[in-house]
């Protein structure tokens, strides 16, 4: 903890979240909340919600929520400590002298040195880009059509190709050699570990930038044709590129309907240059979970536009499964010729990638499509593995969304599409009988999302009583391992242990030190706490919802393994697949006779 607790305590009370939100969001009471427009995202209807019983916001349609402190964190782009300052001014109050975690503090200012780091070696390389020594970065860009308005906008930048150019510049500024190797601008020398280098040099530089607004690292790409094409930061205290998408910081304050998603800074800058300007990239990676969930912040509709290479494809098959689990629609742009967006626009123009846009498909048909093209459906047994396949991703789906894919599964397969509803787990048509009542007792097949909101139902069974909660949480079919989300285990530890201490559980204060990516999912939880009338028995529901999805979830990989394993190793699988199988009879049997 940074701040001892009555402190904060004192700090939270001092600062009430209503008052404090009505200094950036007009809110109306309804229904024991108070409403408005979201100012993390466009919110056509007031989705974002304040509790002031709980101390807490919450949007509805982007998610964003937590404490005052997290709010303020993101209105005004600032870090914990810093919020807590702005707080403390507000509220007249002095800052704690007593910092409790050293360390904590120790890497906060460490990663407030990196982004001073960057920040000043960004401003570097882009003078470096537009002065004399940039002449052949200058020309490079022009070359590939770029102007200055657009290297400007993106603050493109020039490292030159000195030994240690940046790194004494820097030092001389008073950035340690510690900060800046951390901060990955330099490396120590591999034969003499005692000298350093600059990480890049003579490298077209592409700084990141953050949704906040900081520069978080760069991409360096060479301008001849030496190999790696592009270097880039590694991880550092500030930067993961699984939780960054290039460009997403200038759609900030845009009205979108949608992003483009490519692969490439080059894409970006160019399709941006075009007035395409919801581009954004993934920068090369199969895009993750985490940045769905900021993408989600701003759109629920991405367009992938990645390369046509059979890499582009690959990560676009799982990208659209995450986007979907994350509940954004994903369609596929389809480039012709193997040519990047880049090359597109620059040869066809942006009128015609608009037009490309329009005509293309839904991220479920580019995955059916891309099944159909890897199985053949030339031969015979092609086109059965493909039936089989394509059948086994519309099972996922439920039955509206999947029947709009039957014809284009019966139609490249060539059975019928009594066949194909069939092999989805769906009954036939029967003629003139009336299609929606059929699926009434129609169970949706768990996804991730459904997971996620059980989860989060369970936290906030724990939440909404201290006595029941502890109950909960001693109960038997209760572990902690049934949170998957590491964000709602880590709050749900410590709740548990707050009830079992006898110690009070503050939750808005609790929920007040999170990091805001937790803070979103707790408050969730928390969010939820009003509508929940007997924890114990909703939470011994959901449990047993969970152990069953996990134990089916076991059965069906088991039984893959089974296919898949040498016969000598069958047996054991097996024996593991009919204990896995008991149990869950078991627990069916249980869920039965408590129903009764
Ligand atoms: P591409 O090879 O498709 O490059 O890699 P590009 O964006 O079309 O680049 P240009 O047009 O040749 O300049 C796509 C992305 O993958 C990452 C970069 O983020 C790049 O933009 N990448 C690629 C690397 O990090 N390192 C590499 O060596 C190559
Ligand atoms: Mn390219």
């Amino acid at each position: 903890m940074a701040f001892p607790e009555a402190w904060l305590n004192e700090l939270m009370g001092k600062n009430d979240i209503a008052s404090v939100i009505s200094e950036y969001v007009q809110l109306t009471p309804r229904g024991g909340r108070l409403w408005g427009h979201c100012p993390f995202h466009t919110d056509k209807t007031p989705s974002f919600s304040v509790s002031p019983d709980k101390q807490l916001f919450h949007c509805f349609s982007c998610k964003a929520g937590g404490s005052v402190i997290q709010f303020i964190m993101q209105a005004d782009n600032l870090s914990y400590i810093d919020a807590v300052r702005r707080l403390a001014e507000r509220a007249g109050m002095e800052m704690p002298d007593e910092i409790d975690d050293r360390r904590l503090m120790e890497q906060k200012r460490l990663r407030e040195r990196i982004y001073e780091a960057n920040r000043e070696a960004a401003l570097f390389y882009y003078k470096a880009l537009f002065s004399p020594e940039g002449a052949g970065a200058q020309r490079y860009l022009a070359n590939r059509g770029v102007n200055a308005d657009t290297a400007k906008n993106f603050g493109l930048g020039f490292s030159p190709d000195g030994f240690d150019t940046l790194y004494s510049y820097l030092t001389e500024k008073g950035f340690s050699r510690e900060v800046l190797i951390k901060a990955g601008l330099a490396v120590p020398g591999r034969k003499d570990p005692d000298k350093t280098y600059d990480f890049f040099r003579g490298r077209l530089m592409f700084p990141v930038i953050n949704v906040m607004g900081k520069v978080v690292a760069f991409g360096g790409r060479t301008m001849g044709s030496d190999e790696p094409k592009y270097i880039n930061t590694g991880d550092t205290p500030v930067y993961n590129k699984r939780e960054n998408i290039y460009a997403l910081n200038l759609m900030k304050g845009k009205k979108l309907d949608d992003l483009v998603i490519v692969e490439g800074y080059m894409d970006v800058i160019s399709l941006h240059q075009h007035g395409i300007d919801n581009a954004v990239a993934s920068l090369g990676t199969a895009l993750t979970s985490q940045q769905a969930k900021l993408i989600k912040r701003f759109v629920q509709k991405v367009y992938y536009a990645y390369d046509g290479d059979e890499a582009g494809q690959k990560a676009m098959l799982r990208g659209i499964d995450i986007l979907r689990e994350a509940d954004i629609e994903p369609r596929v742009i389809v480039l012709p010729d193997g040519r990047d967006p880049d090359e597109y626009v620059k040869a066809f123009g942006a009128e015609s990638f608009t037009v490309l846009k329009d005509a293309s498909i839904t991220g479920m048909r580019f995955k059916l499509e891309r099944t159909a093209k890897v199985c053949g459906l030339e031969t015979a047994d092609g086109r059965e593995s493909f039936a089989r396949e394509a059948c086994a991703i519309l099972s996922g789906l439920d039955p509206v969304e999947r029947d709009r894919y039957i014809p284009y599964v019966a139609e490249a397969s060539g059975l019928s599409a009594d066949t194909v509803r069939e092999q989805c787990g769906v009954p036939p048509r029967q003629p003139n009988s009336q299609a929606p009542a059929r699926y009434n007792n129609y169970k949706r097949p768990k996804s991730d999302s459904e997971r996620t909101k059980n989860e989060i139902r369970l936290l906030s069974c724990i939440m909404a009583s201290p006595s029941e909660g502890a109950q909960i949480g001693r109960s038997k079919g209760f572990s902690l391992m049934l949170f998957r989300d590491a964000h709602l285990r880590a709050f749900c530890a410590r709740l548990l242990a707050a009830y079992s201490s006898g110690n009070r559980a503050d939750i808005p204060v609790m929920l007040a030190e999170l990091e805001p990516e937790a803070a979103e999912s707790v408050s969730a939880a928390y969010a939820l706490t009003d509508d929940i009338s007997s924890p114990v028995a909703c939470a011994e529901d959901i449990i047993a919802a969970v152990t069953e999805a996990d134990l089916k979830d076991k059965l069906r990989e088991l039984s893959e393994r089974a296919g898949a394993a040498p016969s000598d190793e069958k047996p054991e699988i097996m024996k593991e697949y009919s204990d896995t199988f008991a149990r869950l009879q078991e627990l069916k049997k249980q869920r039965r006779n408590s129903d009764n």
